[in-house]
């Protein structure tokens, strides 16, 4: 059987049952992927015409996802079908594993958010935009995205400290210098796109800004000319943090602009007042032909996806990386 894909317009021959990553893989199909086990999202594509089974053995059943999008790591074909791979010129395949780190540094960012610095016993290969699993002990661990570039050599996040949360009450009070931190990916598709030059709409929600802070990073360091607007969302002017890395970014790259908007009390000299989403809608019009990289608590990214739409961005080309806080 075959199977087309797009938009390559190319046929691969592949036997019954095989595997789509593997059959894509095999075929040198350029096509990012990195858990390999239905978890990440990166081997995001659809399929246009045919019918596939998900999982595979006795657990295989018949794909019934949103709009025929599938996990090709997760997706078995059964006959002939099309499918469509996105992006084929911005694939990202860093296939994860798991390092141990060393914790080098570990303070005060803001009254509730610390940075946390990592030394990796090797060195992993990310995008900038990806995230890890830190395992800390086998009983505490988190998803948590890197603020700054592979080839630092270290590994940067910002955690913030939830209320009575037994993880981040872990990191905040008994995590120190020299201790071992298991690192398991990375993982991720909100990944910066390195081929595109238009606009980029960057949306972070508190310690979103982590993940944006590395695209911004990751975009300057490509040599990226595009415009980018970057609209950086806190509750109140205490949850502000990294103008100076921000200022410093605006030096290299003076296409960046940054909006810090404070939900309440910020000041007006400085900061907007009020949510992103309603800065974004009063300073732009059409956004069509821009990418947007949406990071932060699942509500903001929500409602910034919707804007972003409603402006006219391509839901293909939002990128949207929601921290859902995981029990406690
Ligand atoms: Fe398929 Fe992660 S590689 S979901």
């Amino acid at each position: 059987m075959d199977i087309l894909v797009q938009p390559l317009n190319r046929v691969i021959r592949v036997q019954p049952g095989a595997n789509l990553l593997k059959a894509l893989q095999d075929a040198q199909v350029p096509m990012s992927y990195s858990c390999m086990a239905g978890r990440c999202g990166t081997c995001r594509c659809r399929v246009l015409d045919g019918e596939v089974m998900e999982g595979s053995g006795e657990q295989q059943r018949p794909f019934d996802g949103e709009q025929g999008v599938v996990l090709a790591c997760q997706t078995y074909v059964t006959e002939s079908c099309t499918i469509e791979i996105p992006e084929p010129d911005e694939v990202v395949v860093h296939p994860a594993r798991i390092v141990k780190a060393t914790v080098v540094t570990i303070e005060d960012l803001t009254h509730d958010i610390k940075r946390l610095v990592l030394r990796p016993a090797k060195p992993v290969e990310f995008s900038p935009g990806q995230y890890v699993q830190l395992q800390f002990t086998p009983e505490h661990a988190r998803p948590y995205s890197m603020a700054g570039l592979c080839g630092d050599g270290l590994f940067e996040f910002h955690i913030r400290l939830v209320p009575d949360g037994r993880v981040t009450g872990y990191i905040a009070h008994e995590l120190k210098a020299g201790d071992s931190v298991k690192v398991s990916g990375p993982l991720g598709s909100a990944y910066l796109r390195r081929k595109h030059e238009g606009p980029m709409l960057c949306v972070a929600g508190g310690t979103g800004l982590a993940p944006i802070l590395s695209i911004l990073r990751g975009a300057i360091a490509q040599g990226m000319k595009n415009p980018i607007h970057l609209y950086f969302g806190v509750r109140s002017p205490r949850d502000v943090y990294g103008m100076s890395w921000l200022e410093q970014l605006k030096r290299e790259h003076p296409g960046l602009t940054v909006n810090v908007v404070v939900t309440s009390g910020g000041n007006p000299a400085t900061q907007r007042c009020g949510l992103v989403t309603d800065a974004i809608e009063q300073d732009h019009g059409d956004l069509s032909g821009w990418r947007a990289y949406l990071c932060g608590s699942p509500p903001m990214v929500e409602a910034a996806t919707v804007v972003a739409r409603r402006r006219g961005i391509a839901a293909e080309h939002i990128y949207a990386d929601a921290f859902y806080t995981q029990g406690t």
